[in-house]
């Protein structure tokens, strides 16, 4: 397990959008659920990318919502696979955004997303294409 790493510095980027008014909550801010969505969706390309297969979601864990997201900001994920078991990839998410005004990019959340390399019938298989 990697844990001195960190996703922006040494993962990839993996989805990069702009937070849509569409998105928000009733106070205005950009719903949780829909950033949650943005991270498992790029942690989901990484395991496809990793494992040449269909990949489901078992787990998402640690997620820490650190500061919110505004409409008009820019929405970065970034991802680093951290661990490969049998048929399991975990990948730690970092989401970051570029304000509306302002160059900085900032850290408003991150959690561990477990995926599970599955075959045609939902299955988990190997997560390691070579080991099918
Ligand atoms: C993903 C799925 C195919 C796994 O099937 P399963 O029979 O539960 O598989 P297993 O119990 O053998 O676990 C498979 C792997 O996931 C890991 N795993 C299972 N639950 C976990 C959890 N809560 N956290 C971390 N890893 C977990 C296991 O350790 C195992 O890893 P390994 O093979 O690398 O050792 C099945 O649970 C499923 O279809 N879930 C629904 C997935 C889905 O629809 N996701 C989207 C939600 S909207």
């Amino acid at each position: 397990m990697i844990t001195d790493m960190n996703c922006k510095d040494d993962g990839q980027l993996v989805i990069q959008t702009l937070a849509m008014p569409m998105y928000t909550n009733a106070n205005g801010d950009i719903f949780g659920g829909w950033l949650v969505s943005q991270m498992d969706l790029g942690a989901g390309i990484l395991a496809k990318q990793h494992s040449h297969s269909r990949t489901a979601t078992v787990a998402i864990d640690a997620m820490k919502f650190e500061k919110p997201v505004w409409v008009g900001d820019i929405v970065s994920c970034y991802a680093l696979l951290t661990k490969v078991g049998n048929t399991s990839m975990t990948i730690n998410v970092e989401a970051w955004v570029q304000r509306a005004i302002g160059d900085q990019q900032e850290l408003v959340t991150k959690g561990t997303f477990t995926f599970v390399a599955i075959d045609d019938h939902g299955k988990p298989h190997a997560a390691d294409p070579t080991k099918r």
